[in-house]
């Protein structure tokens, strides 16, 4: 790929930064990929009806070519533009919880092309609620494909930094729009079947998803590793995920018997991540990633302590697991990646 010129700017103040994000809508107009905040985690967007600058975003990202992206609207009348049918479930979740971290996955219009949906009969839509990627979708005046602003298989950025370490002069621009708050990707849910299934967990919890539209199903590679072969009603799932150079187990049960776990493996070069305040009382060296209690803590930290990991140079890390509840559910889901499926537990 031929190495593009990244120009960086900041974006915190929709009226201060407002140059910058119209000159970026119009670079995403001409064709260009520009790195942006979500509320979620940072995503490199394109124009979605433009099948070149969506072909660039795989290979910005070295995404594999059968893993479709999340297309971003600014209003619902572009979800009437992009899907074939709206079914009422669809229009109950928008209302309910759009803008913000849903991605509703429909039958898709003629508007989507092959390369966005990765030749399949769907499309994945998402109203985002951060106003830097509400204002640059309406300035671009299209819908915006964007996968998260990583080099595939790493750890989604939550941070501008974080794009630049990983796709500088490979995108356009990048917009600086401080930390994301969720921290972790949105929750995808199909309704192209019923009940409707979760694919992916996120911040939009399983129990706010039935509590609106009654029973859904949890796609099994949500909790497990799903063989490459059983093609997965998300195609993301079978890529690797989330991995930082360290090799990660995820450790279950209490923080006495982690510690005691820990001491016995204090001789060698593990390495913990851990709930805060726990890094103290550990004989080896930790990283925390938010509180024991507070799974949207977790969720925020999760990624930048997948990162510092790499930068500390961590090669065995020890992970205390979440509680896989709630919004909880989706900081597991993450991690058991991160850990390519090693689980230990402890009592
Ligand atoms: O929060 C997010 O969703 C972020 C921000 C940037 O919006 N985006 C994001 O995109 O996480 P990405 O490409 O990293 O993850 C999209 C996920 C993948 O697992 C992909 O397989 C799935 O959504 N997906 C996309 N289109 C799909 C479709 N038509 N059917 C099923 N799964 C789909
Ligand atoms: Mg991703």
């Amino acid at each position: 790929m031929q190495k593009k010129k990244t120009q960086i700017w900041p974006a915190t103040d929709l009226t201060r930064h407002r140059k910058y994000l119209v000159q970026a809508a119009h670079i995403l107009q001409n064709g260009g990929l520009v790195a942006f905040a979500t509320e979620t985690v940072y995503g490199v967007g394109a124009n979605a009806l433009d099948e070149n600058a969506v072909a660039d975003i795989f290979r910005a990202k070295g995404r594999p070519q059968d893993n479709p992206l999340i297309v971003h609207i600014s209003d619902l009348q572009a979800l009437s533009d992009l899907t074939r049918e709206i079914p009422l479930v669809a229009k109950q979740l928008a209302e309910q919880f759009w803008p913000g971290p849903l991605t509703l996955v429909l039958p898709r219009s003629d508007r989507i092309s092959d390369t966005v949906s990765a030749g399949l009969p769907t499309v994945a839509v998402r109203m985002p609620s951060h106003p830097v990627a509400l204002e640059l979708i309406r300035l671009a005046g299209v819908p915006i494909a964007a996968p998260s602003a990583n080099r595939s298989g790493g750890p989604s950025p939550t941070t501008a930094q974080h794009c630049i370490d990983d796709l500088q002069g490979r995108v356009d621009v990048i917009l600086d729009s401080g930390p994301c708050t969720v921290g972790l990707e949105s929750t995808v849910i199909n309704l192209t079947e019923t009940p409707p299934r979760l694919l992916r967990p996120g911040a939009v919890t399983p129990e706010q998803l039935q509590d609106l539209v009654g029973a859904i199903n949890v796609d099994e590679s949500v909790y497990k590793m799903v063989e490459m072969a059983n093609s997965p009603a998300s195609p993301g799932v079978k890529h690797k995920h989330y991995t930082p150079k360290a090799r990660v187990s995820l450790v279950h049960g209490d923080f006495a018997a982690y510690r005691q776990f820990m001491q016995e493996q204090a001789q060698g070069d593990a390495f913990g991540l851990v709930f805060d305040g726990e890094e103290e009382k550990l004989p080896v060296p930790c990283i925390s990633y938010g509180k024991e209690e507070d799974p949207l803590s977790q969720a925020e930290r999760l990624f930048s302590a997948l990162r510092e990991l790499d930068a500390v140079g961590a090669k065995n890390v020890y992970v205390r697991a979440p509680q896989a509840q709630g919004v909880g559910l989706a900081v597991y889901n993450r991690l058991v990646r991160a850990a390519a499926f090693t689980e230990i537990f402890l009592q």
